[in-house]
């Protein structure tokens, strides 16, 4: 029988092969960073602190964006390691739960985590889509996709439904609009509120020098 640690490890290594050199932002660099930031928040609250490793460690490995926009695969494949593991079939079924509903799924809808786990590792996804961070991977993502960096004619879009927010190909810039701004509102715990804010200041900021740079002001 495995320990906790040597679980969390052996998962650590697999998704590091599985998800290194990635190019969207989505690469092994960001799952050490959710998971770390997971770690950060889960000190301030009641949770089990194992769940919540495990599911940022897995919550990108099957990722809809990168299957055509299924969200069955990720689930799926951390439940195929995490037995592969012998983690509990409790255990295995609290972390898939919380890697099938952590995605946000569009402004007008909501994405709302069952457990407190599941709320502490979806903060510390969302953090990392703010901040200087958060800016990078827009574009590494846009970039990805093909996709304009801006386009003034193509006007945000407040996303009623998963399948229309999955859908669009809107230029990067939209996206700060139809996602990346509304996350400091929509954060669970207090210590993933004050890193929100600091980061949303400077996403801000951010935008103000594109547009001036963009009018030639600066
Ligand atoms: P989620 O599951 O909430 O989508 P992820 O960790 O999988 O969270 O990745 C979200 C990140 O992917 C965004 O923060 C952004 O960096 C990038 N991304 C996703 N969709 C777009 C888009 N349409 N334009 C630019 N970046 C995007
Ligand atoms: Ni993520």
């Amino acid at each position: 029988m495995k320990t906790e640690q040597e679980i969390l490890a052996a998962t650590a290594a697999y998704v590091e092969v599985l998800l290194s050199g990635e190019g969207s932002g989505h690469d092994w660099w960001h799952i050490y960073r959710v998971w770390n930031n997971a770690k950060m928040i889960a000190a301030q609250e009641q949770v089990n602190l194992y769940i919540v490793e495990l599911a940022a460690l897995l919550h990108d490995i099957g990722d809809h964006k990168f299957h055509n926009g299924d969200e069955t695969v990720g689930p799926r494949m951390a439940r195929d390691w995490l037995l592969k593991c012998n983690v509990g079939v409790e255990e295995t079924a609290h972390v898939c739960s919380i890697i099938g509903e952590l995605s946000f799924k569009g402004a007008g809808t909501s994405s709302e985590m069952k457990s407190p786990e599941g709320r502490v590792v979806q903060d510390a996804d969302r953090l990392d889509a703010i901040g200087a961070i958060g800016i990078a991977r827009a574009f590494a993502y846009g970039g990805h996709k093909g996709r304009e960096l801006h386009n003034p004619s193509i006007k945000p879009v407040l996303h009623n439904s998963f399948g229309q927010y999955k859908s669009s190909t809107a230029p990067t810039l939209n996206h700060f609009y139809e996602k990346l701004l509304l996350l400091k509102g929509r954060m669970h715990t207090e210590t993933a509120r004050k890193l929100a804010e600091e980061r949303h200041r400077y996403m801000e900021g951010f935008l103000k020098q594109f547009y001036a740079e963009w009018e030639g002001k600066i």
